[in-house]
């Protein structure tokens, strides 16, 4: 499964992701800057902040309640495809998913 991360310079890093991983996990694994993850993966930090592209926001589905809660208070204002990554799960359907890494995460 490949996703593609969008950075604020418009450039755009593709990874292979292990199916059952977070988002947040492939990027950290592939290197790719602008996803900080304080509190790895524990809900409880909003610096794992993405911006799910458009065309994927109904295949990746709507943040949790708490996550939406969270969502509040992200560095980046939220915009309408925002998760923060460390909770959406790579599966098959998401093969070609890309997100867009906000500007900043604090
Ligand atoms: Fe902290 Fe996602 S890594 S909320």
């Amino acid at each position: 499964t490949t996703v593609e991360f969008e950075q604020p310079d418009g450039s755009v890093t593709t990874v292979e992701a292990a199916d059952g991983e977070s988002i947040m996990r492939t990027a950290l694994s592939n290197l790719v800057p602008g996803i900080v993850a304080d509190c790895g993966g524990e809900l409880s930090c909003a610096t794992c902040h993405v911006i799910v592209s458009d065309a994927w926001v109904g295949i990746a589905g709507p943040p949790s309640g708490f996550e939406d809660e969270m969502l509040d208070a992200t560095s980046e204002e939220r915009e309408p495809g925002s998760r923060l990554s460390c909770q959406v799960v790579v599966s098959p359907v998401l093969d070609g998913v890309r997100v867009r890494v906000p500007a900043s995460q604090w």
